[in-house]
């Protein structure tokens, strides 16, 4: 039986940090390309006639001059917000209270967590989005339907109960204890199965008590090979109400400082108005932090430095579903373009693509496994059409080159600009694009 499967056409790969080097050593775009895809990996990236000459037996499926890219990482998302995505007229705390708490309670029950769960991955799916981080909800239930239905599609996901023990609706709200005992039993049951990693997830600081949060940062030390995420210096108005809540802490990142919630493993959401101290302590222990541009931008929150951020550590890129605006990654690429023009950088089209990318899967250390086009990595690949509308169309056109075309798409694209879409080395999105 021939399992090896040959896709052809334009092909990114990467040979570095983009935002380390030049763009231009780090990020490039091979015109007749191939990647070989054998048993769920990729086995081999180089020239199309080179693997054709070399895997005689493989089925070729040629994309022209599409652009075959590693499928987008978004690394932070809260899944049960799907249904309430792009809901008017508030910033973060009371957008919390008004519109996500009350959906969030609904997940205690497990048809509606299943079936939201399965819905939102096949919306991320349809975006080219082969990998999330998510947050549940405070429900174990909800937990285990994410996990699950990425089980079911072969995805790699990242997944973590939300804890929270005050300031939430009684529907949401847990104790130290059981946050501890739910979130040790559902890591026991998929940490490391298939393609799950579990994050250890407090919510934010105002959400937590100091008792919870050494509760947390406890089964972290038990358990250093997990993930932790939460939520850091979004909006002001919530950095004074941390310093209200924590009055003995030097700042922000000290609320989880001070508990056992800082380490390598720390994926820190939004990160916008940091202090000094903070930015020094993220990067001397190898945190990571995650860009919401649509977001920061929808809530409004603020504009992320984005070059003083890569310059001193990892940095993912996420939609924040359903906080930011969108389930496109390529939307969320133009955001953060539009920020950063904002703080006066104008980023490479190849460094979003990075950050959109292995970006991504290296802030949640997964970047030995998925978010490049490499041998040995996953088969988590998306196909983008470089002129999927009339009006992406007439401007890729007129393209200079390759990469003035792949920024109109980035610019201007969404899920129509998705072709195809492979999980784990199988076809995705064929049926919807039988012509591809
Ligand atoms: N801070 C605490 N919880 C949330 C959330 O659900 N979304 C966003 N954007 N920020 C948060
Ligand atoms: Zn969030």
């Amino acid at each position: 039986m021939n399992t090896k499967t040959l896709l052809t056409g334009q092909v990114l790969t990467f040979s570095g940090d983009p935002f380390a080097a030049p763009w231009q050593d780090c990020v490039h775009i091979s015109a007749q390309g191939g990647v070989l895809l054998e048993g769920g990996h990729i086995a081999a990236v180089g020239a199309a006639d080179a693997l054709r000459a070399a895997h005689q037996g493989a089925a070729e499926v040629a994309y022209g001059d599409k652009l075959i890219m590693p499928g987008f990482v978004d690394a932070h998302v809260h899944y049960p917000q799907t249904g309430i995505i792009a809901s008017w007229g508030k910033r973060l705390i009371d957008w919390l209270n008004t519109y996500t708490f009350p959906e969030e309670t609904r997940f205690d029950d497990p048809d509606y967590a299943q079936d939201i769960a399965r819905r939102y991955l096949d919306l991320t799916l349809s975006h080219g989005t082969t990998t999330v981080c998510s947050y549940a909800t405070s429900h174990p239930t909800s937990v285990d339907a994410i996990f699950q239905a990425a089980a079911a599609n072969g995805q790699r996901i990242v997944a973590g109960k939300t804890c929270m023990d005050r300031n939430a609706p009684v529907g949401l709200r847990d104790t130290a204890q059981s946050a501890y005992d739910d979130s040790k039993a559902l890591l026991a049951r998929w940490h490391g199965q298939a393609r799950a990693t579990y994050a250890i997830t407090p919510r934010f600081s105002p959400t937590s008590t100091p008792e919870q949060l050494d509760a947390l940062g406890a089964l972290w030390s038990e358990h250093p090979d997990a993930l932790m995420q939460t939520h850091i210096s979004e909006q002001v108005d919530e950095i004074a109400w941390v310093k209200d809540l924590y009055p003995g802490a030097r700042d922000y990142l000290d609320t989880y400082e001070a508990h056992g919630l800082l380490g390598p493993r720390g994926v820190y959401g939004h990160a916008i108005h940091m202090q000094p101290r903070e930015i020094d302590r993220l990067a001397e222990v190898g945190a990571a932090v995650v860009h919401c541009p649509t977001s920061n931008t929808f809530i409004g929150s603020g504009l992320f430095d984005l070059a003083g951020m890569t310059a001193r550590m990892r940095v993912g890129l996420a939609t924040d579903t359903g906080g930011g605006s969108s389930f496109s990654m390529l939307r969320t690429m133009a955001a953060a373009y539009e920020i950063a023009q904002l703080r006066g950088t104008a980023v490479h089209a190849g460094q979003l693509l990075w950050l959109a990318t292995a970006g991504s899967a290296q802030s949640l250390h997964l970047g030995d496994k998925i978010g490049a086009l490499a041998a040995g990595h996953e088969g988590d690949i998306c196909v983008l059409d470089l002129a999927s509308t009339p009006a992406i169309a007439q401007r890729s056109s007129r393209a200079r080159d390759v990469w003035d075309a792949v920024f109109a798409t980035l610019m201007m694209g969404d899920d129509r600009a998705v072709a195809d879409v492979w999980v784990h080395g199988r076809r995705r999105n064929a049926q919807e694009h039988p012509n591809v």
